[in-house]
């Protein structure tokens, strides 16, 4: 499973980058209204922090704007992956980027109706928000489950299935366990993976009785 971080801060990506456990970044307007910054300063910034795919979401709705707004997300740097809503304009201007050599997220997933659309649009990530639809009731592990199961059925899908609002280490987990390819991460959530109390616990273990022993290994 590929981890990609979900977030536009810089420090934040920086600290992560340097674990080498970070295999792309995604972003979307919220994250970088969060950040106060000007959006294509952050995106080339990012994009040469992270060398793996880089997602800047396009802000307009109607399929001509959203075209040049992605194409102009696209020349930033090689590895900016164009994210777009799912909508008809989203996957009309994801079928143009895609079929010319543009790696594109589709993103706001929320069926396995539009997934199977966003594939057929030569998405190159789609992304299903499954924290928002456990929000309202629904299981959104379940979305992906399916998702899944449909694009292993068809050789001539290779979409990636992007697994992002995610809440906790068990959206992870569980989707890992699903075979989706990435999980986008919040950077609080995936500090929380590194944790458990028996680590702690061996660890400070292990160097009271090494202390005892009076050695340095250097
Ligand atoms: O990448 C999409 C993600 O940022 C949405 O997360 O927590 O706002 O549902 P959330």
């Amino acid at each position: 499973m590929k981890f990609f971080i979900d977030t536009a801060d810089v420090a934040e990506i920086r600290e992560l980058a340097a674990t080498g456990l970070v295999d792309g970044i995604t972003t979307n307007p919220s994250l970088v209204a969060k950040t106060g910054r000007d959006f294509l300063e952050v995106v080339a910034e990012i994009c040469d922090i992270v060398p793996g795919p880089v997602s800047a979401e396009v802000t307009a709705t109607d399929h001509e704007t959203m075209l040049t707004e992605g194409r102009k997300l696209a020349a930033i740097a090689s590895n900016v992956a164009v994210k777009v809503p799912l909508t008809p304009d989203g996957l009309k201007t994801c079928k143009v980027l895609s079929d010319a050599g543009t790696e594109v997220n589709v993103t706001l997933c929320f069926s396995a109706a539009q997934a199977l659309l966003a594939a057929k649009a030569g998405a190159t990530y789609i992304s299903p928000f499954v924290g928002r639809l456990d929000d309202i009731g629904i299981d959104g592990l379940e979305l992906i489950s399916e998702i899944v199961e449909i694009y292993d059925a068809y050789a001539s899908i290779d979409t990636q299935v992007l697994v992002a609002s995610v809440r906790g280490p068990l959206h992870v987990i569980e989707a890992a366990k699903m075979g989706a390819h990435v999980a986008t991460i919040p950077p609080g959530v995936l500090k929380a993976m590194f944790n458990h109390p028996l680590t702690d616990k061996g660890l400070n273990a292990f160097l009271a009785d090494w202390a005892k022993t009076g050695q340095s290994i250097l």
